[in-house]
């Protein structure tokens, strides 16, 4: 079966934050699992590098905003790479082929665009426009950007969204395509009542920095319409067939763009007669003590300094076990290092080190075995709810030990009880190397490790797996 796993493309105005991670994790993780199931899989990331915000940050900072832009979409590229995330495309969207592709969705979606006077709010922090009852709610301040919503008068195409809402909220309600977590569901179905048309274009003389609009030199394309059209025309849309591919499988996004991926881009493939994906999963944010991560406040988390820390698998151990697939989690130091060292060293550590060493001193040789995922695991990770399959994984390394202390192979060997002994450590082993191949999708260098450590262990390593 062909598998097509999206992630949310980044703007490039900052460098890689752990929030930016999480995204590219637990689309990795769905990545592999299919894979691992004989899947075909495309896996597509990339940057979204037009827009205001990152315009006005490159003029701040007196640098020439292509310049400034290529720098922070490879800062970005070369963190995916650090995390080992399995992708088959990087897109940009300053790449030609996804500018000139965006043009003619455009073109497509012309039936359903209008010309018109905007008088309202934006805020270019979340790079959208803002309703009066939302202006009136938050007292004229975007609660996330802590800056002032600013007020724009100006002549916009937009985008006739009510031609789709009701095929919309049937394809929710019917679940052909599928929010998740579900209570995300109940609050896109109410957004969507009250979503009016939306605004899909703003003057040059205003945002220099975007894709021009076709046949209106005048206009640049709202951020993101260019954005999301990334799913679509990194398959090569519209000149090549992308039914191989589309719809998608599974499309990763936080859930403070929820709205964009559940309203105006099943508005926007449905203008444009596609199918809608399958599946859009929308994780919470990562907060640190409870606060969101805020440069002003000053408590972003560099992730590649937690990831320096103690490794790439403890990283990725902790963003898709300790941070639930779903809701917001909190990040600190103290919970990460625990984690690190009462669960990977203690458990899993241990457990490999001390059944490799059984296996080394008893003979015990492996060699190859074909172990299968489990059903309640596929299960799980099948509706995405890694965090749970993960505890459950957990569940069974911890089992393990236990039923070493239980049966206590070390007596079985003083006692020259060979064939009880053998039959005891083989069977151990085999149920480790299960459990080892439903650890892959979350951590694939250490999964690898122990495979190779267990199906041969003539000697085993002389660091341990996580040092303490
Ligand atoms: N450029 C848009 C996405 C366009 S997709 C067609 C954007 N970029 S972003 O850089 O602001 O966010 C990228 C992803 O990172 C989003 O999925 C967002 O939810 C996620 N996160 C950003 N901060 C986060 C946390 N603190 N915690 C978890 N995820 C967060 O939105």
């Amino acid at each position: 079966m062909n598998r097509y796993i999206t992630t949310a493309i980044p703007y490039v105005n900052g460098v890689p934050h752990v929030g930016h991670a999480l995204d590219y994790c637990l689309a990795d993780t769905a990545a592999r699992y299919f894979r691992l199931k004989g899947d075909k899989v495309r896996f597509q990331v990339g940057t979204d590098e037009h827009g205001g915000k990152i315009y006005q940050k490159a003029e701040e900072l007196n640098l020439p905003v292509e310049k400034y832009v290529k720098d922070n979409s490879d800062a970005f590229k070369s963190f995916i790479e650090k995390l080992n995330i399995s992708y088959t495309d990087f897109i940009r969207t300053t790449d030609e082929s996804h500018i000139k592709r965006c043009q003619e969705i455009w073109q497509k979606l012309k039936d359903h665009i209008y010309l018109e006077k905007y008088e309202g709010w934006y805020c270019t922090g979340c790079e959208r426009f803002i309703t009066e009852k939302e202006y009136q709610e938050n007292h004229a301040v975007c609660p996330d950007h802590q800056k002032p919503y600013e007020r724009i008068e100006e002549e916009n195409y937009y985008f006739r969204i009510s031609d789709f809402k009701e095929q919309i909220r049937e394809k929710i309600e019917k679940n052909e395509l599928l929010i998740l977590p579900d209570f995300r569901k109940k609050e896109i179905l109410k957004l969507l009542d009250d979503s009016p048309d939306v605004s899909v274009s703003r003057p040059r003389e205003q945002l220099k920095w975007g894709v021009t609009v076709p046949g209106d030199e005048s206009q640049v394309m709202y951020v993101w319409i260019d954005a999301l059209s990334n799913y679509i025309t990194v398959l090569g849309y519209p000149e090549q067939d992308t039914s191989e591919w589309w719809p998608a499988t599974a499309q990763f996004v936080g859930k403070d763009i929820l709205r964009f991926h559940t309203i105006i881009w099943p508005a926007m493939l449905l203008g444009l007669g596609l199918p809608l994906p399958k599946a859009i999963v929308s994780h919470g944010m990562i907060l640190v003590n409870g606060q969101k991560m805020s440069k002003s406040i000053g408590n972003v988390v560099d992730p590649v300094e937690v990831i320096d820390r103690y490794g790439l698998d403890a990283f990725r151990y902790f963003f898709l076990r300790h941070v639930d697939t779903f809701a917001d989690s909190d990040y600190t130091d103290e919970k990460y290092e625990e984690a690190y060292k009462n669960e990977l060293a203690n458990d899993l550590g241990n457990l490999v080190q001390r059944l490799s060493t059984l296996a080394q001193k008893n003979q015990i040789l492996i060699g190859r075995v074909d172990s299968k995922f489990s059903d309640e695991y596929c299960e799980l990770m099948e509706r995405f709810e890694f965090s749970k399959a993960f505890d459950q994984v957990w569940e069974k390394i911890q089992d393990l030990n236990k039923r070493i202390d239980d049966e206590k192979p070390w007596v079985l060997a003083k006692n020259g009880e060979k064939a009880k002994l053998e039959k005891c450590l083989k069977t151990l082993i085999l149920d480790l190397l299960q459990v080892n191949m439903e650890l892959a999708p979350f951590m694939p260098n250490a999964s690898e490790k122990i495979s190779e450590i267990l199906k041969d262990p003539i000697a085993p390593p002389e660091t341990p797996l996580f040092p303490k």
